[in-house]
């Protein structure tokens, strides 16, 4: 069966910045040591005000389509991924369609449009569904054109506020493709969750300590759904794991969990059943407490070892890289989390063609997805053409008031006229409501 995967990826970064640890947490009254060491984080990339999904998403496309050589007659398939959509009936992918058909020869009239939204798994979502169409024989050929686009904001004063963020992601799904190829074996744990929802309202309610809790349950289940059916599943057989990204401090816990979940059956059950006296298997320790207390001491003490830190320096660092300087972007994170490991393959020089990504996506509501990619021979070309350094260098640095007028203006339930703080070449931008144009 022929290889279905990611051809191509580009960013598009919110053209502002928010120092974290300079602007944000004095203006907070909070140690900067909080954003920095605690969450992992040291800036969020939000949108000028000239910004929004589609601007972003159509710019990341076209980026892609213009280094890939791509007219629309080569696309048959656009998916939106978002959980920032404006509105309930038509999908942002029509408005994406029609940025682009402004640049483009040709238009998407034979292309299938839609939306998809499950938190921030929708855009994993949207690749299944890409891969699903390839595989099925229904792309006559063509590719499918994937964006995950978000400006993840919260309420002012809510504890979500420093983990903000703004950007899209496009992605090129089609048969062998020349970054990562994908497994058919996927992984889930989906549960009906409410610590993070948004019926109605632009800004989302969350219980921010139990969404850390709800994302690590799903993780577990999603890891053990995997399991039943891969064969790799040891935290070596990949050179990288990328995770869905709310903010790094957040995938420090999924790692140590994922990381222990992998090793259990081999090695810690063992190490117990030596401590405890107990054969090594797991269903007989369930409800064993004795056998849970000595499985939270192995952790703790897993997470000082030489080989865990080894492993997480060389599988989870790299892959957080961007997000810490741009934050959460909702459905984009794990693919910002894989470009991230990619790019820092390609800057040190590492060997990963052919190697295996376990890449593990998460949404609120709650669902997390597990299955593997393996890297194909062309991914270092690809990656190089990301300019992702240069967008965040270029970011104005904003002080806490303007980042307090940009929210206003992002805010759907105010009249807010600002000037803009920067100013875009040839770029999409939103200049006034049902008119997407591009600024000469
Ligand atoms: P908080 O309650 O303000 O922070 O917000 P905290 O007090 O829990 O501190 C955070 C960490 O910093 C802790 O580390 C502190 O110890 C540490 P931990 O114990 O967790 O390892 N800390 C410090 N470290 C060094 N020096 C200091 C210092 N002070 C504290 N001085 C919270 C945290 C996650 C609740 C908040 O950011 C929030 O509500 N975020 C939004 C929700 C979220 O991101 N949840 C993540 C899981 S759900 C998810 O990922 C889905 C999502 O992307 C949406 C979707 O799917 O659509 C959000």
């Amino acid at each position: 069966m022929t290889d279905v995967g990611i051809d191509a990826i580009e960013i598009h970064a919110g053209k502002l910045k928010l120092d974290l640890p300079g602007t944000f947490a004095p203006a907070k009254g909070e140690d900067p040591e909080k954003y920095t060491k605690g969450l992992g984080l040291h800036a969020s990339s939000l949108p000028d005000v000239y910004e929004d999904i589609v601007t972003m998403g159509a710019n990341a496309a076209r980026k892609l389509m213009d280094r890939k050589g791509l007219e629309p007659a080569d696309i048959g398939r656009i998916d939106v991924a978002t959980e920032s959509a404006f509105d309930n009936s038509k999908p942002v992918s029509t408005y994406i369609a029609g940025c682009l058909e402004q640049v483009y020869e040709g238009d998407f009239r034979h292309a299938n449009k839609g939306e998809r939204k499950f938190a921030c798994v929708a855009g994993t979502q949207a690749i299944d569904d890409a891969y699903n169409w390839i595989r099925a024989g229904r792309n006559r050929g063509r590719a499918a054109l994937v964006v995950a686009t978000d400006t993840a904001l919260y309420a002012r004063g809510d504890a979500g506020e420093a983990t903000q963020g703004a950007g899209a992601v496009a992605m090129l799904i089609d048969e062998d493709p020349s970054l990562v190829s994908l497994s058919t074996e996927q992984g889930y744990g989906s549960m009906d969750e409410t610590d993070f929802l948004k019926p109605n309202q632009q800004f989302p309610s969350v219980d921010g300590k139990r969404s850390v809790q709800v994302y690590l349950a799903r993780m577990r289940e999603a890891l053990t759904d995997y399991e039943s059916v891969a064969t790799d599943t040891h935290p070596d057989d990949f050179v990288m794991v990328p995770f869905h990204t709310p903010f790094p401090g957040m995938v420090r816990k999924a790692a140590l969990l994922g990381y222990r979940h992998m090793i259990r059956d081999t090695e810690i059950e063992e190490a117990l059943a030596d401590e405890i006296g107990r054969q090594p298997r797991p269903e007989a320790f369930e409800d064993d407490e004795s056998y849970l207390d000595a499985i939270a001491e192995y952790t703790d003490k897993l997470k000082g070892t030489d080989r865990y830190r080894e492993w997480y320096a060389r599988s989870i660092d790299p892959t957080l890289e961007l997000a810490r300087h741009v934050g959460n972007w909702y459905t984009g994170s794990v693919h910002v989390a894989r470009a991230s490991g990619l790019k820092h393959a390609l800057e040190n020089d590492l060997d990963i063609t052919g190697k295996q990504l376990l890449v593990a996506s998460y949404g609120s509501g709650a669902q997390a997805e597990v299955h593997s990619e393996t890297v194909q021979p062309d991914w270092e070309e690809e990656i190089a053409g990301l300019d992702i350094d240069d967008q965040l260098a270029a970011r104005r640095d904003i002080t806490f008031e303007e980042y307090e007028t940009v929210h206003d203006v992002h805010n759907h339930d105010e009249e807010t006229d600002v000037d803009p703080f920067t100013s875009p070449e040839a770029e999409f931008v939103f200049d006034g409501w049902g008119r997407m144009g591009e600024r000469q």
